[in-house]
Order: structure tokens, then C-alpha cells, then sequence
């Protein structure tokens, strides 16, 4: 109930009025996002790199319906990976783009603008030795993410994706991203769902996510096993282990600010461990979906909003 409520929330621009107009708000947001500008992205970087983590950089923004705004999220996302290659930070490092941030939704051709859009970010991703991971937004999106990802694909073979376990289709398109070279980040899912389309559960969006953990490493493609659910790392470690994959041929993903301890303990055992690291201002929606994962971060939230 205060999920779906919260996850309405991040939808309703009455609802990010009030939470933008709370001074103290930005401070309790600081836990989730690195800062609002590329030099922060850039320094959050670098401080993961310094204990064995890697890093995909979000630059925050979704569901544009202004082209103006949509190129303006390409060129920070150049301008991000130009600066990462200047300070020798790009080797490996990847962004995350959310195709609704750069035109998915708008209302002429906007499969095709993204599509455009997309593709000038993996040029810059190229031009450096980074790679390009495209978010998975509601289950409307979730066909035309897919289509756009082929046509990446065909030019930038190193470009993945994200599916959501929580979504009843996401084992068959498990099983048509296990090819070789597919970069694919295996996540529960954090939309409100309806039932037709996702398990509501817990325990289902578990079994299906570990149905789908099983699909990817037995396959020739590159799982990124992104959960912070101790459950899930050990089976997905068991898993690589039993299939014979190395720290080269999967890896471990958390987002920023959450199980810090168990990031560094899992880059400090030799797994590949990589960080989600949003930036930048527009961060209303990712932070209300991260308070909808865990009522212990409204409780946070209220709390550090009393305290200043
Ligand atoms: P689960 O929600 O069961 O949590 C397990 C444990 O992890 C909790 O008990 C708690 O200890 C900790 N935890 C989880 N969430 C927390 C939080 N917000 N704050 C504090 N502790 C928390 N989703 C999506 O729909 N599209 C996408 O593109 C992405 N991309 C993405 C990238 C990466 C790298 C990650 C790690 C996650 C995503 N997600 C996502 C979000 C994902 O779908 C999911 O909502 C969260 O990761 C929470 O699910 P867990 O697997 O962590 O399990």
C-alpha cells in the first residue's frame, strides 16, 4: 500500500513541488545522488575506483516531451564521458541512459529521436573505452527499449540492457539476451505494476529473478547481477561458480548509498562489483522509487527532515 502510493508519488508533479520545495529535502537526498553536476559524478568516480569498485553513471532525468530537453541529456552525457576520459577514469566505466530522458516519449517519432539520441551516446561511450547500459523504465517501454537496444546492437555490440524480474516475460527475454557478448543487468524491477503483466509478490518476484539468474549464466552472454538482497548474490555466486565463470565474465551491481559495506566487501573478495551512481538535478523520481523499496528510508527521510 505505501509503495504503490509511494510509486504514485514519483509520477505526480503536485507531490514533486512539495517534496523540491523542502529545503532539508536536498541534504537526505545526498545519501542517493552524487551531487547535481558532472564534476560530482566525476569525484564520486574516483573515490569508488580507489577501493576496486567500477561505476555506471546516471545522468538523472525521464519521460521528456521536449526535444530541447532530450538533446540537452545527450550532451551532458558527452560532456560527462569526455571528462571521465580526460581524467583517465573511462576504462571501463559505463552510463546508464534512460531512453524516456532522451526522447522515447515524445509525441513525433520519438522511438526514433531516441533511438538517434541513444546512438550519439555510445559514439562518445566508443570514443573513450566506456560502455552504454540502457535503463528499463515501466512495462510500456518495454518493447520499444528492446527494439532500439538491436538497432544499437548492430553498431555498438557491447551496448546492454536491464530487465526486471518482476515483469511475467522476463525469462524469455532472458533467454533471447543470453547470446554472446549480451551485456544484460538483472533487477527485481521498481515500477507499479499491474498484475497481468508482473508478479506482486516477494516471494514470486524472487523465484522468477533467480529463474532468470539460472538463464544468464548458464548462457554465453555477460550477467550483471544488480540486487542488494543477500539471497540473491549468494545463488548468483553459486550459479557463476558452478557454470565456471570468473570475476571476468559477470559481475556485481548496487546503486549508490546502499549496503556500502557489502560493495567493498564483494570488489575486496575479486569480484567486479559496480556502482550506480546517479547525478545531477532532476532526482525526484529515482529518489521516491528508492523510498518505495524500503519504508526504513521514509523513515530516514521524515526523520532528517525533523532534525533540520
Ligand atoms: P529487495 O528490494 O528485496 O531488497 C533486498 C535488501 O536490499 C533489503 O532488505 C535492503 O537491505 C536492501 N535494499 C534494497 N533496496 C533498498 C533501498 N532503496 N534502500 C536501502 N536498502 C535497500 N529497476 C528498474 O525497474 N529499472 C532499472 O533500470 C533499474 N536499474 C537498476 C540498476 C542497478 C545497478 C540496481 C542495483 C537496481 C536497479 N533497479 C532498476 C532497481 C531494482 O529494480 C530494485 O528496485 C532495487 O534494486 C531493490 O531490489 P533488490 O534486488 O535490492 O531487493
Amino acid at each position: 500500500m505505501l509503495r504503490a502510493s509511494l510509486l504514485a508519488a514519483a509520477r505526480s508533479r503536485r507531490m514533486r513541488s512539495l517534496v523540491e520545495a523542502v529545503p532539508a529535502t536536498r541534504s537526505v537526498v545526498r545519501r542517493f545522488v552524487a551531487g547535481a553536476e558532472t564534476a560530482d559524478a566525476v569525484r564520486v568516480a574516483r573515490e569508488l575506483a580507489a577501493d576496486g569498485r567500477r561505476i555506471t553513471l546516471d545522468h538523472l532525468g525521464e519521460d521528456t516531451t521536449d526535444a530541447a530537453q532530450a538533446s540537452a541529456t545527450v550532451r551532458a552525457y558527452e560532456t560527462l564521458l569526455n571528462a571521465l576520459g580526460a581524467e583517465g577514469l573511462a576504462t571501463g566505466a559505463d552510463v546508464s541512459v534512460k531512453l524516456s530522458a532522451v526522447g522515447q516519449f515524445l509525441p513525433s517519432n520519438g522511438e526514433d529521436v531516441a533511438l538517434e539520441n541513444a546512438r550519439k551516446i555510445c559514439a562518445a561511450a566508443d570514443a573513450v573505452g566506456a560502455t552504454v547500459t540502457l535503463d528499463m523504465e515501466d512495462h510500456t517501454t518495454t518493447d520499444s527499449t528492446l527494439g532500439i537496444l538491436r538497432e544499437l546492437r548492430a553498431e555498438y555490440p557491447w551496448v546492454g540492457a536491464v530487465l526486471q524480474a518482476y515483469l511475467r516475460r522476463t525469462e524469455q527475454d532472458c533467454r533471447e539476451l543470453s547470446g554472446p557478448g549480451s551485456r544484460v543487468r538483472l533487477c527485481k524491477g521498481a515500477y507499479a505494476e499491474p498484475e497481468e503483466v508482473a508478479y506482486q509478490g516477494k516471494s514470486e518476484v524472487d523465484k522468477s529473478y533467480v529463474r532468470c539468474l539460472r538463464i544468464l549464466m548458464a548462457g554465453k552472454g555477460y550477467p550483471m547481477v544488480a540486487s542488494h538482497d543477500p539471497r540473491m548474490i549468494a545463488i548468483a555466486a553459486k550459479l557463476a561458480a558452478d557454470a565456471g565463470r570468473t570475476a571476468e565474465d559477470h559481475e556485481f551491481q548496487m546503486l549508490y548509498g546502499i549496503r556500502p559495506e557489502e560493495q567493498r566487501r564483494l570488489a575486496g573478495e575479486g569480484n567486479t562489483m559496480r556502482v550506480y551512481v546517479p547525478y545531477g538535478d532532476e532526482w525526484y523520481g529515482y529518489f521516491m522509487r528508492r523510498l518505495a523499496e524500503r519504508p526504513a528510508n521514509l523513515t530516514f527521510f521524515l526523520r532528517g527532515l525533523a532534525t533540520k
